[in-house]
């Protein structure tokens, strides 16, 4: 059974992500939507019980998608759930160059773990979190941003 990790912040989910979330579960068994959360550091935008809910609301059509928040390594929550894949959307060399060194890291520390790096669509990749969260503080629309089951969530 292959089970694949897509790990984020995902503070909050974008359509994005969505989309990587859409593509990957048609390629694996298990696709396990994993919120990082250091609890050390303070909460983001979306305290994460939040994005939990935002992401099960935004999923629950998706038969084989699963969400959980993980503390601590991502390659030690990976192990415990099974998994030996990891999943990463590249929208830009930026992105690239980052999520390369974090394949690189995570596969020296576990042996056999690969990292699948999927290119973002071109109408997602200049969407991210941080962007919609600008835009909700300056009081703009960002429903075209993210999908539509959050969007009632956003300033609750
Ligand atoms: O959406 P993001 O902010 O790119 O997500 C980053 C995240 C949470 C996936 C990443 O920071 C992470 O996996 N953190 C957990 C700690 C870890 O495993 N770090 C890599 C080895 S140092």
């Amino acid at each position: 059974m292959k089970t694949a990790v897509y790990p984020g912040s995902f503070d909050p989910i974008t359509m994005g992500h969505m989309d990587i979330i859409s593509r990957s579960s048609k390629f694996f068994e298990k696709v396990i939507v994993a919120i990082g959360h250091n609890h050390n550091k303070a909460d983001g935008m979306f305290p994460v019980q939040k994005r939990l809910d935002m992401i099960k609301s935004a999923t629950k059509n998706m038969d084989n998608v699963e969400v959980y928040i993980y503390d601590g390594l991502l390659i030690d929550f990976a192990e415990k759930v099974g998994a030996n894949i990891i999943i990463k959307g590249v929208r830009n060399s930026k992105d690239f160059e980052y999520e390369q060194n974090m394949a690189l890291i995570n596969n020296s520390l576990k042996e056999g773990v690969e990292t699948f790096l999927l290119v973002a669509d071109p109408k997602y990749c200049f969407i991210s979190s941080s962007m919609i969260r600008e835009l909700m503080y300056f009081k703009k629309d960002v429903t075209e941003y993210v999908p539509n089951e959050i969007m009632h969530m956003l300033n609750t």
